[in-house]
């Protein structure tokens, strides 16, 4: 599972991290300081492979994080409508950078997604079957998954790179409009489905601690078991906000104001629990990392 990287052998950790501006880059950058680790921000556009090999050239990293790539603003129906741009950063973009790391022999930690499952008649809803990293993915309902599960394929064949599929992120940040509780508490209406999810405080650390043990292949990077959206808007009413009231509606009431269908499912964290053990289930690292760090409401 290790990629013989640079990075072995004891020399000194040097980080080079992609997404310098994006949410996930961002906080990368933040957890190195704070653990001291060298590292530096790509400045080449993925679809430039020269300005790719001079930032390798430049910061001889040890490790790359990509936490880069077109996300959609406001949501990932802009990928619908920008479905070239989605290509050139997120296809052909991801894969030069992974080539120009294998060509310099660096192991790369990619921040991919599990968006692209939903449950089925293998993995019903409520089941407890998760999706393992073998399975291949059966979700191709909008453009943006449909390309995400296309290269995760492709980079099977990089020995060089860590795959980590992230899912509905969250962060203590509950003012992070990218937050899945934020959006999810400032939506009009909501479905209500579990989901495997990735708590980022607590996950974001056990990336790094990937990058250190070289590893590498595919990793369902969710904390272990499912939360719906009413368990969280729960706590956050319990937690933050005594008043907080929501709607619910329907999956066929929410597809009528979108551009493209949403994935839900349920990812199998088993392969990431037997390699961390002190990782927490979903419902506890909520408590732990988010809910109890901001809680506004007086415990009872
Ligand atoms: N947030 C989620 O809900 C979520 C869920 C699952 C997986 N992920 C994955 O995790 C990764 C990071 O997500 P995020 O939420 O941190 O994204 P984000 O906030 O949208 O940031 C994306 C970053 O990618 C950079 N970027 C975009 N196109 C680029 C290009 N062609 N070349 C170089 N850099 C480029 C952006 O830089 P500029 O601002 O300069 O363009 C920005 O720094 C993405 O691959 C995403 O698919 C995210």
């Amino acid at each position: 599972m290790g990629f013989a990287s640079n990075g072995s052998a004891g020399k000194a950790l040097k980080f080079l991290i992609y997404g310098r501006t994006g949410w996930i880059g961002g906080l990368l950058g933040r957890l190195c300081e704070a653990q001291g680790i060298d590292y530096a921000y790509g400045a080449g556009r993925f679809e430039n492979r020269k300005q790719i090999e001079a930032d390798l050239d430049e910061a001889r990293p040890t490790h790359v994080f990509n936490a880069a790539g077109v996300t959609g603003r406001p949501n990932v129906d802009w990928c619908e409508s920008h479905k070239v741009e989605t290509i050139r950063a997120n296809v052909a973009g991801t894969l030069t950078l992974m080539d120009v790391c294998r060509e310099r022999g660096v192991l790369v930690i990619n921040f991919a997604t599990g968006c692209i499952f939903e449950y089925d008649a293998a993995h019903p809803l409520g089941s407890g079957i998760g999706f393992k990293e073998e399975d291949a993915p059966n979700f191709v309902g909008s453009f943006y998954s449909k390309t995400k599960a296309m290269v995760e394929e492709l980079l099977k064949c990089y020995d060089n790179v860590c795959t980590l599929r992230v899912r509905m992120p969250i962060s203590s940040d509950l003012t992070n409009p990218r937050n899945f509780i934020t959006k999810i508490s400032r939506y009009e209406k909501v479905v209500d489905i579990p989901n495997s999810m990735t708590i980022l405080d607590e996950l974001l650390p056990i990336s790094i601690e990937m990058a250190k043990r070289n590893l590498t292949g595919i990793w369902n990077f969710t904390n272990p078991g499912v939360v719906s959206h009413n368990e969280i808007l729960q706590m956050y009413r319990d937690y933050i906000d005594p008043n907080f009231s929501w709607k619910n509606f329907t999956l066929e009431e929410q597809a009528k104001i979108l551009a493209a269908p949403r994935s839900n499912n349920e990812l199998d964290a088993t392969k990431l629990k037997t390699e961390f053990p002190e990782l927490l289930p979903i419902n506890e690292s909520l408590l732990k990392y988010v809910f109890k760090p901001n809680q506004k409401v007086p415990a009872a």
